[in-house]
């Protein structure tokens, strides 16, 4: 069994778009396993955490500024090159550039206002399963579906 893990945020726009649940369904209907999940408003100080490689950028303090405007739900997804799909579902960072079918290309237009996260690759991935559910971890639990899906 492939038991690769992404880290995937609804950004607060997301959230306050209604869009948590569409999000939730395009991964778990292609077959990957939700493993944790929690809402949480993150403070400055985490997010400049979470998006460190990016400090320096002209965006950066507009990119904080959204992020800490509202409650973003965090979550880990486990399957078959997870990080790499993920990315896929999501689509290109920049809407416009977002191909129609991704979550991106269906629902958004601004790079500022781009609805949703996902890990780049597996190390990056690990470093924000740790950052985001360090203290609570992941659920290791069978599907019996997955018999079916791989
Ligand atoms: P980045 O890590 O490059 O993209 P991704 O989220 O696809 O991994 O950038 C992080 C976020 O920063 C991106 O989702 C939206 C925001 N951003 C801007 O606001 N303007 C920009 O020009 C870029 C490149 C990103």
């Amino acid at each position: 069994m492939a038991t690769e893990q992404t880290y995937i945020m609804v950004k607060p726009d997301g959230v306050q778009r209604g869009l948590v649940g569409e999000i939730i369904k395009r991964f778990e209907t292609r077959g990957f396993q939700l493993v944790a999940l929690k809402m949480v408003h993150a403070s400055v100080e985490h997010l400049e955490e979470h998006y460190k490689d990016l400090k320096g950028k002209g965006f950066f303090p507009g990119l904080i500024k959204y992020m800490n405007s509202g409650p973003v739900v965090a979550m880990v997804w486990q399957g078959k090159d997870v990080v790499k799909q993920g990315r896929v579902l999501l689509g290109a960072t920049n809407p416009l550039a977002s191909a129609p079918g991704t979550i991106r290309g269906d629902f958004a237009i601004d790079v500022g206002r781009n609805i949703c996260h996902g890990s780049d690759s597996v190390e990056s991935a690990k470093a924000e399963i740790a950052l985001w559910f360090g203290q609570d971890g992941t659920i290791s639990y069978s599907r019996a579906v997955d018999a079916w899906i791989y």
